[in-house]
């Protein structure tokens, strides 16, 4: 658990580069610093100070949550509000029972073990998982049939942070070993003006309340997504203006950037303008809008369907996806089924 002097130093595995320097700059580091998803703090906040109290590890949590609203944050959160080191790998990179049995036994007491896209884990990893995290050992099994032998390996107690964007995916008796389940919301504009307030002091750029509001309306209810565009509107204010983020600037960059007044992105738009203009509204299967875009289905189901089921631009039937009359008016498309679309003010077209 909590580390003497002159003992190894937590070890930080990251992702990509970009996410490294994401995460060097931006993210909180605290459960104080965290904007946002209130409940799940004060769940994470209660855990954490009885865990502490009890000198235990903390019990395992499962976050379930579209991509880009705090899983990863949270885990490296944990490991730091707890004083343990953490290790990072995800559901795909574990291939094989030996990957995951070389993770655990090198965990030491209170350890976190994140693991991203757990629900993507291989089936006979998993099993290895379930006396792991359950019983904290792994049964070895030697040789077959009659001659079977089985051999018990203890493990340090660890805390085990699972991150899904799918928790439906999630087998039962996986889920049911983990004692903190929590889902992550989009945030909202007054919580992205926070998150987008504390970059730019981080970031050292000037910003006004409505250039801050301009980006935080414009993300997608996603602080990573708010944290790439602050990014983006330095540049162009850099470059283009005096340095300083007002609403013009932001504007004009995020217009640049493809991102609409509702923070759709191009693959958004081109998702709803599909369901409208090829399937005529819908209902349409998600399979045949992905054929359409030649975009794999996961990408859809993770990235473009969660949020526009948010904004109330998609709704989800029985027999496929249908586009609302708020997606029609966003496009300024009349709306057969409503004799009030000429009257209602159209938004501009992309
Ligand atoms: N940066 C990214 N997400 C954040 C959050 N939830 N709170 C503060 N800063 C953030």
């Amino acid at each position: 658990m909590k580390r003497s002097e002159g003992e190894r130093e937590p070890e930080v595995k990251e992702g990509t580069p970009q996410e490294a320097e994401d995460f060097l700059d931006l993210r909180p580091r605290k459960l104080s610093e965290y904007i946002g998803q209130r409940q799940v703090v004060e769940t994470l906040e209660i855990a954490i100070q009885a865990a502490k109290k009890r000198g235990e590890p903390l019990d395992h949590v499962l976050f379930h949550s579209p991509p880009g609203l705090g899983k990863t944050t949270l885990a490296h959160i944990i490991a730091t509000e707890m004083g343990v080191r953490i290790v990072t790998s995800s559901g795909p990179a574990i291939e094989k029972g030996g990957d995951l049995i070389s993770i655990l036994t090198h965990l030491e007491r209170g350890d976190v073990l994140f693991i991203d896209e757990v629900h993507r884990l291989p089936k006979v990893v998993e099993e290895f998982l379930y006396p792991a995290m359950e019983d904290f050992c792994i049964d070895f099994i030697f040789d077959k049939g009659a001659h079977a032998r089985s051999h018990r390996y203890r493990l340090e107690q660890f805390t085990l942070v699972g991150a899904t964007t799918r928790a439906g995916l999630l087998s039962a008796p996986l889920r049911e070993r983990f004692g903190i389940l929590r889902n992550l919301d989009f945030y909202s504009v007054e919580e992205l003006c926070q998150v987008v307030k504390r970059s730019a002091a981080l970031l050292g750029v000037p910003i006004d309340e409505e250039g801050t509001e301009e980006i935080a309306k414009r993300s997608r209810g996603t602080p990573r997504i708010s944290n790439r565009l602050l990014k983006r509107v330095r540049d162009f204010a850099q470059i283009r203006g005096q340095g300083r983020i007002d609403k013009t600037i932001a504007d004009e960059a995020l217009q640049l950037e493809g991102v609409d007044e509702m923070g759709l992105t191009s693959l958004d738009r081109r998702f709803l303008e599909t369901i409208i203009r090829y399937y005529k509204g819908g209902p349409v299967g998600l399979e045949a809008i992905a054929a359409t875009l030649q975009e794999e289905t996961d990408t859809l189901v993770d990235m473009v369907e969660p949020f526009l089921l948010k904004i109330g631009f998609v709704a989800r039937m029985q027999n496929g996806r249908k586009a609302t009359e708020l997606a029609y008016q966003h496009f300024g498309i009349p709306h057969a089924e409503s004799g009030r679309q000429l009257t209602l003010p159209t938004r501009k077209k992309h």
